[in-house]
Formats: structure tokens, C-alpha cells, sequence
């Protein structure tokens, strides 16, 4: 562990916490990332020091120092994603609600209404273009698996001259490993569609987004990197942000309201005012701000080649161990934060052993089992369920060898 490491890892307190009296060995980054101390004081800070209204309503001194923060944050987290202008940034509670706002304000058309989904999209990507399929606005196509991977061929075959939109998971929250942005990015823009990416599992550990290798949309959640939860932003490109209608509406979207002829004629602001409606996450979009910063300050470079290092250890205790299979190729794998594996000995069972994980002597392990809302690649491959470990800059190969030890002590009590 590096020096730049060590000194972040000293942010996160909640690795010293005891629940119910153990120790914690926390390997479930992937679902959330444990609260950084700088976000959590910025967020304590700028509630009770200021705590107004921003996003341009009010107009004296303090919404004026609310809107000028909230603005700073847009701007980092401009920078942070690769994204063009803070004006092309939304802030958003997380991917989630990133993409719900994007599928129902898309410019979709008669002739331009499918959309093509990665089978390693999660569910938040999933549900909110499915409800508008199974409403019959669009039409659905998702592409199939190969090598646990996205069949990227197959994924071109199916992008043509009615393809809307293209998603892509840059980095998959079940099998790990990264996929070819800039690739799909050339594929959906050849076809004259629109290609978004979720970040979700690659902006805490790489930096960056989608938007660096050509994306028109992308997104990642502020909790999966040490901010506060309900917190994350998405970036659409300025000129997709143009065509997109407004979803949510309400307070602070509307240029003008005017009645003429029996009717409301309302006209919404165009650019990401147009989709922030009614007051804000003022204090989690600092704090946010507050956590990019740290994790550039310790270098992404740096955070990148640790995390690697974890899952080049893992996949090496891994290696030796008669009962379960890990899934994916090693150099995929290497190139993500996460394990996923599967039970081959008779009589394991996944949710017995995560008991057993939260039942070690003096500590207990966090992994998360279950189909980790990936429906989509558990259907393509078959899958019911993985017992996936994920690593974050403040995770040890002492933390990997508990789990090996503890998944060894498992195996050794079946028959
Ligand atoms: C790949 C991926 N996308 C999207 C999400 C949803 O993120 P959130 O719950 O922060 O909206 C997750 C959360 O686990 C994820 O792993």
C-alpha cells in the first residue's frame, strides 16, 4: 500500500467500527462504498453554516453563496466525469435516477424508437427502457453474452438506422472487467444513435466516465465512492441535452408561464436547470464535490493499481481452492474491482455461507450473494446466484486472505 493509499484509507472510519462487538472485513465496495470523513464534515458544514435555497430562486446574499457552492460542484464533477461544460452536468441521486430522467425525457421518434441494452446492464438501467417497452413507446433489443462478456458483434448487428439509443455498462457489477467504450461509441454514432454509459462501476476506482471515450450520456453515484448516499450526476452532451424534453417538472425548471386562449402555454428551461425540478441535494452535491477532490488527490492511477493488486491476489488465493469457480478470464477480471463466483462442492449453499462470513471468530466478513440486480446476465448465463467480492482503495490482501481462510474453514465442513 502506497503512501497516497494509506493516507486516504485514514477517511473511513467506519473500517475501525465493531458491530455487535466484530471487527469488520468489508468487501462489498461495489454495492456501497463506506462515507468518507471529508464528505461527511463538508455535508455537516454546509448544512448548518449555510442551509438556504440555491438554484437560482431567492436572491440575496446567502442563496447567492448557496448558488455559487452548488455551481463549484457542478463544475468538479464536470471535470471529474470529462464532461465538456458543468452546464452539461445534472445532478441526479444516484444512476438510478439518472437514467429514469434520461429514458422518459429521450427524443424518441416513430422511426428512431429502439433502444439496444448491454445483457450486463443492471437493473437501473434495465426497468426504466423496459416499462416504456412494455407501454409500447419503444422497442427493446438486448444484446447476448459471450465469454461473460457483451458479444460486441452481435451488439453492432443489432444497432441499425431505427436504433435510438445504445447502453453500456462500462464496468460490470457482476462479472467484473471493463468493456470498449470508445468502440461502442463509434458503433452507435455510425448508426446515428446515441450511446450512454453507467458509470456506476467505473468511475470509483478508474476516475473519469464514458464521456472521455466518446459517450453522449453517462452516469455514476456519489455513495460507490465515499459520498454521501443520494448523491451522483449525469452528463449529457449539449447537444443531446437540447432534444430532451423534461420528465420530472416543477419548481425552477420553467422559463415563463402564460395563459392566452383558454390555456398554459409553459416553456421550460432548456438546459439543466430544465431537469433539477424543485429544490436540491445542495449539501450532498458539495460533499460530493469535497469526495472527488480527495480521491484526485490520491490519484486514480494510484487507486487503480491497488484495487488490481487486490484482485491479482484473490484470483491467486482463489486458485487453490477446490469448491468454487471463479467466473470470467483473469485478465478481465484484473482490469475491474470485483470477484464473482459460484458454489461446485454438493451441499454449499450461498446464503449459509454469507451466515457463516457474518459468524467469524472476533469479526465478520461482508460480501454481497444474489443476483446483485443484474437479471439481465444471471438470465444469459444461466446463473441464479454469485457470492461477489469487491475491493476499494481501503481494502488490504488482509482482507482477501480472511475471506480465503473463512471460504476454506466452509469447505472443509461439507461432506
Ligand atoms: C452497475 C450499476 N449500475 C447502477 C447501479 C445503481 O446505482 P444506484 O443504486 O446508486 O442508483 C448499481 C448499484 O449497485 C450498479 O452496480
Amino acid at each position: 500500500m502506497n503512501k497516497e493509499i494509506s493516507s486516504l484509507k485514514k477517511e473511513f472510519p467506519a473500517l475501525k467500527a465493531r458491530f455487535g462487538g466484530k471487527r469488520l472485513t468489508y468487501l462489498d465496495s461495489a454495492c456501497t462504498v463506506l462515507k468518507m470523513r471529508g464528505a461527511a464534515e463538508e455535508q455537516r458544514r454546509h448544512l448548518l453554516e449555510l442551509g438556504g435555497c440555491g438554484g437560482k430562486r431567492s436572491f440575496h446574499a446567502l442563496a447567492s453563496a448557496m448558488e455559487e457552492n452548488y455551481y463549484a460542484a457542478r463544475s468538479r464533477a464536470a471535470s471529474f466525469m470529462g464532461a465538456g461544460s458543468p452546464e452539461e452536468i445534472i445532478f441526479t441521486s444516484g444512476v438510478t435516477d439518472a437514467v429514469n430522467l434520461l429514458a422518459n425525457s429521450f427524443p424518441f421518434t416513430p422511426e428512431r424508437n429502439e433502444v439496444v441494452l448491454s445483457p450486463l446492464e443492471h437493473n437501473s438501467v434495465f426497468l426504466p427502457f423496459e416499462r416504456l417497452a412494455s407501454a409500447g413507446k419503444i422497442k427493446l433489443r438486448v444484446a447476448p453474452l459471450k465469454d461473460l462478456r457483451v458479444d460486441l458483434a452481435a451488439l453492432a448487428k443489432m444497432t441499425g438506422p431505427k436504433t435510438a439509443l445504445v447502453c453500456l455498462t462500462h464496468a460490470s457489477n457482476i462479472f467484473g472487467g471493463r468493456e470498449d467504450i470508445a468502440y461502442a461509441a463509434d458503433l452507435a454514432h455510425s448508426a446515428g444513435a446515441y450511446l450512454f454509459t453507467d458509470d456506476a462501476q467505473y468511475s470509483p476506482t478508474h476516475g473519469g466516465s464514458g464521456a472521455l471515450y466518446g459517450a453522449d450520456a453517462c452516469a455514476f453515484s456519489g455513495h460507490k465512492m465515499g459520498a454521501p448516499y443520494c448523491t451522483g450526476a449525469l452528463y449529457v452532451k449539449r447537444e443531446l441535452l437540447a432534444r430532451l424534453r423534461p420528465w420530472r417538472v416543477g419548481g425552477g425548471t420553467v422559463e415563463d408561464v402564460s395563459f392566452a386562449g383558454g390555456r398554459y402555454k409553459v416553456k421550460y428551461l432548456g438546459n439543466y436547470q430544465g431537469f433539477e425540478a424543485g429544490v436540491q441535494n445542495y449539501s450532498g452535491a458539495s460533499a460530493l464535490a469535497v469526495t472527488l477532490v480527495r480521491l484526485e488527490k490520491c490519484g486514480f492511477e494510484n487507486i487503480r493499481a491497488h484495487v488490481s493488486g487486490l484482485v491479482d491476489g484473490a484470483l491467486k488465493g482463489l486458485a487453490g481452492i477446490r469448491g468454487v469457480r471463479v467466473l470470467g478470464r483473469r485478465e478481465d477480471l484484473l482490469e475491474g474491482s470485483l470477484i464473482s463466483m459460484v458454489p461446485e462442492k454438493k451441499g454449499f449453499s450461498v446464503p449459509d455461507f454469507n451466515l457463516f462470513l457474518n459468524h467469524q471468530p472476533g469479526r465478520f466478513i461482508a460480501v454481497r450473494t444474489g443476483r446483485h440486480c443484474a437479471d439481465l446476465a444471471c438470465l444469459a448465463s444461466g446463473l441464479r446466484e454469485t457470492i461477489r467480492i469487491s475491493f476499494f482503495a481501503y481494502n488490504t490482501p488482509e482482507d482477501t486472505s480472511f475471506f480465503i481462510e473463512a471460504l476454506k474453514k466452509y469447505l472443509s465442513l461439507l461432506k
